[in-house]
């Protein structure tokens, strides 16, 4: 005969006398309390540091549920003097025959039901919480820090800086989710063996199509007319002379019942699909352009490259990202960067040719980010008290302040640690300096059909300029009503 007493005791020298199980045993004893209690902090948001999370879903939660199996492999499988698997079905045969006994079985299984289903509710909590963890912020761009120190700091100064990564990257749906992750576990090895390119390449390979991530908040069908935009820059003078630029942007619409595409999103209209051939990976140099109509017929812009039948290395169709490549990650260029520190006030404008100095220092070439900061101070201080004595004595406060606004102009945007300079990614909104960059690698005039059609570089096809460049411009005084 045997009793309840007696299986209990079997399991416990089953555990004690399997190795494999004692282990289990002692992992998930030590691990229950500090895994309920951790994971209780975070979901109550008490502790957000990235590494915390780590711990508890990516140490903790692993080493419980290996514990857990570990017990059962080892009772399942050890082979002693008790044979505790056949030992347990052997008890509940017996007691399932014996209608006394029924109160004692009972008692078991509702102890083995509770014992269960503890488990199984802190195993939920882990998988949820856990799954929650791996798609925060905090995880995704704090936790390798180094490594994706540029594009959280880029992404933290961003219009974006509320949207959390993977809104952007991942997307829903278990298809992606799953490849991210597959993806996701490579970066983790890459990251261990430090072998991660620096800088991170982009264009991303294998990006989600933007049209089923970005079109999940912004609709371009519902954009339409013009926009103002205005844009203040200082000048390298004396003064540090403040001067705008004012376009109205024609950013149109990708059309809807009420509305026919037109304007800059005409390019995602559903009847319009545009695809493209670029002769690198980079995307930055297009040597053929197809646009495809609904009605079936295409035309084919070339450059003089294009017609060569080069080798073709990279095919796509045209989506958000070939003009918002930095939605999120938003580089500034040297000038953008200091321009808007001195709008913020972050720079005093009134340091006589603040924004010549400061530029000509940060755009230098440095290997350390101490290396940068220590060279900003030295080199603004300096600079002042040779030839601005009176203010290097007297206005000691507001050097300091402007030292320390180009320090943050320069950590902002430079990555050293990562290889990042200024321009190492550029954006494709506009045109800039260079213009064969943005808009211009399709826009510059060189791209025809055999027929002889251009894609337009006609300055008026994308913006009105109503100001370049000038200190008060007309267009500014009349809009706000001449004052
Ligand atoms: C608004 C959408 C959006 C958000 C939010 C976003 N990204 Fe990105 N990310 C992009 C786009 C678009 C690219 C560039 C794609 C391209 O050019 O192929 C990119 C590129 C990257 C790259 C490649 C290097 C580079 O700068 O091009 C990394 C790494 C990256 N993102 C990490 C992150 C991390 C970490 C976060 C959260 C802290 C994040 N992203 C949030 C859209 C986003
Ligand atoms: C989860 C929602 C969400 C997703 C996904 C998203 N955005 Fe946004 N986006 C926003 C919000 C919210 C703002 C407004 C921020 C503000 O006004 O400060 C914004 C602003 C913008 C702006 C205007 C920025 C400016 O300077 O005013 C652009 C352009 C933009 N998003 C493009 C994109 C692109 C391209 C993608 C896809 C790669 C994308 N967004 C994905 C929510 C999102
Ligand atoms: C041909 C290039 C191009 C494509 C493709 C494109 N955009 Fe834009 N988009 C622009 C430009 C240029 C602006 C105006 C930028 C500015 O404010 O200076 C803009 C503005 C925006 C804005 C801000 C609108 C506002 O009124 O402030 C959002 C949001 C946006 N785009 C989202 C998208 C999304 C989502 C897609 C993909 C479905 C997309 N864009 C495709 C070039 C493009
Ligand atoms: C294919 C469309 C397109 C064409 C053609 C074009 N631009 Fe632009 N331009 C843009 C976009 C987009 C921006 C960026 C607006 C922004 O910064 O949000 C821009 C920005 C500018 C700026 C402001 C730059 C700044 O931020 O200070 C100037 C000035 C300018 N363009 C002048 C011109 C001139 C001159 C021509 C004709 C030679 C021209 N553009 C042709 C699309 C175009
Ligand atoms: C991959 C090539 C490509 C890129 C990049 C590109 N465009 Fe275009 N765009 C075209 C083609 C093709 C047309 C159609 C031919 C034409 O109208 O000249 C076009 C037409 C336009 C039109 C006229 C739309 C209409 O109403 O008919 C505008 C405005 C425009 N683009 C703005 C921009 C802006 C702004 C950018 C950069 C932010 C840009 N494009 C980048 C290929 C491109």
């Amino acid at each position: 005969m045997v009793r309840l007493t007696d299986i209990i005791t079997a399991f416990a020298k089953g555990i004690a006398r399997s190795r494999v199980s004692l282990v289990g045993a002692m992992l998930t004893t030590i691990i229950f309390p500090l895994l309920v209690g951790s994971i209780i902090l975070d979901l109550f948001g008490y502790i957000t540091n990235p590494y915390f999370g780590f711990v508890i879903y990516m140490v903790m939660g692993p080493l419980f549920i290996i514990g857990l199996v570990m017990v059962i492999l080892g009772l399942l499988f050890f082979k002693g003097k008790v044979d505790v698997g056949l030992f347990t079905l052997e008890y509940l045969r017996e007691q399932f025959n014996d209608p006394e006994r029924f109160t004692r079985i009972r008692k078991l299984v509702f102890l083995g039901v509770f014992l269960t289903c503890v488990n199984l509710f802190v195993m939920g909590l882990l998988g949820y919480s856990g799954y929650h963890y791996m798609e925060s912020v905090g995880f995704c761009g704090q936790f390798c820090h180094t490594v994706m120190n540029p594009e959280y700091t880029a992404y933290k100064n961003s219009p974006h800086s509320r949207v959390a990564c993977v809104e952007c990257h991942i997307g829903s749906g278990a298809q992606w989710f799953v490849k991210s992750k597959i993806s996701g576990s490579r970066q983790l090895v890459a990251v261990a063996l430090d072998t991660y390119p620096r800088p991170i390449e982009t264009p991303v390979h294998g990006l989600r199509p933007a049209r089923e991530t970005c079109e999940e908040c912004h609709r371009p069908e519902l954009f339409h007319g013009e926009k103002l935009v205005i844009r203040d820059q200082f000048r390298s003078d004396e003064t540090n002379t403040k001067v705008a630029t004012v376009l109205l942007m024609k950013v149109g619409s990708a059309g809807d019942r009420t509305v026919s595409s037109h304007g800059i999103h005409w390019h995602v209209a559903p009847e319009n699909r545009i695809s493209y051939k670029a002769t690198d990976h980079t995307r930055k140099e297009i040597a053929e352009v197809t646009l495809f109509r609904p009605d079936g017929s295409l035309k084919v812009y070339r450059t003089d490259k294009g017609k060569k039948d080069g080798p073709e290395v990279e095919s796509r169709v045209m989506d958000c990202i070939d003009c918002h490549n930095r939605p999120s990650h938003i580089y500034l260029t040297p000038e953008q960067a200091l321009d808007r520190k001195i709008q913020e006030g972050a720079i005093p404008a009134e340091l006589p040719y603040i924004k010549r100095q400061a530029l000509a220092i940060v755009t230098g070439k440095f290997d350390t980010l101490e290396g940068a900061r220590s060279a900003i101070a030295t080199q603004i201080k300096n600079w002042y008290q040779k030839n601005y004595p009176e203010i290097a004595r007297s206005k000691g406060e507001i050097l300091e302040k402007a030292v320390k606004g180009v320090q943050d102009a320069y950590e902002e945007n430079v990555f050293p640690a990562m290889k990042i300079d200024w321009n190492t990614y550029t954006n494709h909104i506009g045109h800039g300096e260079a213009f064969d960059v943005g808009c211009f690698r399709c826009h510059a005039g060189d791209h025809k059909t055999e027929a002889g059609e251009v894609i337009s570089a006609d300055c008026n096809t994308c913006h009105t300029i109503l100001a370049e460049n000038e200190a008060n411009p007309q267009i500014l005084k009349t809009l706000r009503g001449n004052e």
